[in-house]
């Protein structure tokens, strides 16, 4: 991945030049970074803070042949992927929070947000986006933040690091994930993405518009909806949801 790679200074949105892109025929493994993003877009239409020169922002195009309802599969793989990715360049230890937050502490480091161009029955292209808190200090994120998002380099004693070292060992990890499910399809990502998940074998709270939901999350299915077991031993399904 990263063959071809758009770097540019200053963008909207990584997903917006990706998704112009897909709709040209880039090839899979494409992938667009930027320094700066004017409107970073966050999961459920939330802003996502980008301060230049602190993290790296960058969206890969890909193409599996699946069928629409298969995409969210691809959002787990990135989260495995981009976990592995910053443990073995950084050595920290982070672990991923449902759906697709990376944790480091308990504060959020990296967050994933996956969006397709698809026909009623074939996925054209996966986007998937990434961005990853690097080099920035407490100060570089907003007081209501601080309790809740980190950077590499804040777990790390504050020693910054190489951005490109980060990227290309997370497009490494994300290219050798995407291998594996191409070949032997998702039930191994499945069972990784199990292991490095906090939010499993733990009792936790679904916040979402419509309801709350609370309960103890026994896994995930095939297509990354997370299964909550309730005190009455029925099994709730989340499709959409912050966990507490
Ligand atoms: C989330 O946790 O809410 C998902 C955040 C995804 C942010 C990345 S940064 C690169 C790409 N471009 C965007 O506008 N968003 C994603």
């Amino acid at each position: 991945f990263g063959q071809r790679l758009f770097y540019k200074e200053e963008v909207t949105s990584t997903q917006e030049e990706a998704h112009e892109l897909a709709g040209k025929h880039e090839p899979e493994g494409t992938v667009v970074a930027a320094d700066k993003q004017v409107k970073g877009k966050g999961r459920l239409d939330r802003p996502w803070l980008s301060t230049p020169g602190t993290g790296l922002w960058f969206s890969i195009i890909l193409r599996p042949d699946i069928r629409p309802q298969y995409a969210p599969q691809l959002t787990l793989l990135a989260a495995v992927a981009v976990t592995e990715g910053i443990s073995s360049a950084t050595g920290l230890d982070p672990c991923i929070k449902w759906p697709n937050d990376i944790l480091l502490n308990g504060k959020k480091t990296a967050g994933i947000l996956t969006e397709m161009q698809s026909d009623p029955d074939r996925v054209q292209a996966v986007i998937i986006g990434i961005g990853l808190n690097i080099n920035h200090e407490t100060d570089d994120f907003p007081p209501d933040l601080q309790s809740k998002a980190t950077s590499l380099a804040l777990e790390n004693n504050g020693a910054a690091f190489h951005r490109a070292d980060i990227t290309a060992s997370v497009l490494k990890s994300m290219e050798q994930w995407y291998e594996t499910y191409l070949t032997e399809g998702f039930a191994s990502i499945r069972r990784r993405w199990e292991e490095l998940a906090v939010t499993i074998g733990t009792r936790v709270r679904a916040v979402s518009r419509s309801k709350t939901v609370e309960g103890y999350a026994e896994g995930i299915t095939e297509d990354g909806v997370l299964l909550l077991k309730q005190s009455d031993g029925t099994i709730e399904k989340i499709y959409s949801a912050d966990i507490d």
